[in-house]
């Protein structure tokens, strides 16, 4: 069972799937490099035990996703067949990648698959009625086969036709990485080991207010970096040379300082940053106090000081949250404090959870992610759950039979 806000949800060990045809949502949205070559392949294999455990049951696996945002029309280069591909290396087994995901070719291959057989749909989104979860699109879909599977943690903050339309229309239940997903992120933030710390950074306080917001009633303890630190220490009334500040959030951060003092948890800004006066490779930087930033330089990473406090800090913790690079890491002069981050968290012994997006690239990037708990598949959905919110994909999906 899937231990999800308000409810219970069925996975896919709770309904019979032998032989039948099942549609399973998954989220091939994989980066791709300049070549059109998959990048980084970390949610093709996320998807493997879900696929792996069908087979193995002789069902015939009908598998979707998205990729990119075409404008709802087809885009060479954003063609599925490359994930066909891979999957098939991963999974030693053949994966037909289809034309296109409705229709009457796509019905009649579905209608001749035997049992084991693997079919990859193309990509949803060269359909608009995909992201418009169009009625008759997502009966299109469902038409395709007997059950639904939700293994698409990352797309579930999305209310699609292929996440929240297929399963009004077939029984539908979470997949294992769904489950796993969902699972590590309710239970980090109703039942934490603690002390529980959550390290939030990343360019805009925008990006990150309603998870603050729902976060800092329940750490102990709360550290600030990236970009988005700037917007704090100007709600402090310290000068922040040429960095961006969100001067529509000074009131919320405030707010939000407010707030962690009442519920006495350590908030905690940058002592020091690294300054720059652009985000670029190859240009002048140096280490300057955080309530000292000169005019026209930019914050780009937390300090040395800074990194050491955070982590000697975290060595103290049972659980860890974290969300958003500490600085513009992709720049290796700009990298060090997210690195240092990632490497305490992998020295902890307790529980390490990575909200996904470019926290997750930077883990992966640094060889690190082995050593987390868990390195979440979801950019935006991950920070819907730790803003606290639902996820369309979770609640679309049919509630278990009560123990
Ligand atoms: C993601 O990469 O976060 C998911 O695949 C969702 O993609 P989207 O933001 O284009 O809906």
């Amino acid at each position: 069972m899937i231990n999800v806000l308000p409810g219970r949800k069925k996975t896919i060990r709770e309904i019979d799937v032998r032989g039948k045809r099942v549609l399973v949502r998954a989220d091939f949205n994989v980066p791709l490099d300049e070549d059109g070559a998959i990048a980084d392949d970390t949610r093709i294999r996320a998807s493997l035990p879900t696929i792996r455990y069908l087979c193995e049951r002789d069902a015939r696996v009908i598998l979707c996703s998205h990729l990119d945002r075409p404008p709802g029309e087809v885009v060479e280069r954003l063609r599925l067949a490359l994930v066909a591909n891979q999957l098939s290396v991963l999974l030693d087994r053949p994966v037909l990648a289809l034309q296109d995901c409705i229709g009457p070719e796509v019905e009649s291959t579905v209608a001749g698959m035997s049992g084991g057989e693997i079919v990859l749909l193309e990509n949803l989104r060269f359909h608009p009625e995909e992201r418009a979860d169009d009625p008759a699109f997502a009966e299109s879909l469902a038409r395709l086969a007997e059950i639904y599977v939700n293994d698409a943690f990352g797309a579930s903050h999305r209310a699609h036709a292929s996440i929240v339309g297929v399963p009004e229309r077939l029984p539908a239940v979470a997949g294992f990485l769904l489950e796993k997903e969902v699972n590590t992120f309710a239970g980090i933030l109703q039942d934490p080991e603690r002390p529980f710390a959550a390290v939030i950074g990343g360019a805009k306080v925008s990006d990150k207010l309603e998870v603050l917001e729902n976060i800092v009633s329940r750490v102990d303890l709360l550290l600030i970096g990236g970009g988005m630190a700037a917007t704090f220490l100007a709600s402090r009334g310290y000068g922040t040379g040429a960095s961006h500040v969100e001067t529509d959030r000074l009131d919320a951060v405030r707010r939000l300082e407010a707030k962690a003092k009442d519920l006495g948890v350590r908030l905690l800004l940058p002592r020091d940053v690294v300054i720059a006066k652009r985000l670029e490779t190859g240009v002048p930087f140096r280490v300057a106090a955080a309530t000292d930033i000169p005019d026209g330089q930019i914050i780009a990473d937390i300090g040395p000081g800074t990194a050491d406090e955070f982590c000697r800090e975290l060595a103290g913790s049972k659980t860890v949250i974290w969300n958003g690079p500490m600085g513009v890491f992709e720049i290796p002069e700009f990298a060090e404090g997210t690195r240092r981050i990632a490497a305490a968290l992998a020295n902890l012994r307790g529980t390490t959870v990575v909200g996904g997006g470019s926290t997750a690239d930077a883990v992966t990037r640094f060889g690190l992610a082995e050593d987390l708990t868990h390195v979440s598949t979801g950019g935006g959905a991950a920070l819907t759950m730790l803003a606290g919110k639902p996820l369309p994909g979770v609640e679309a999906l049919d509630d278990a039979e009560a123990p």
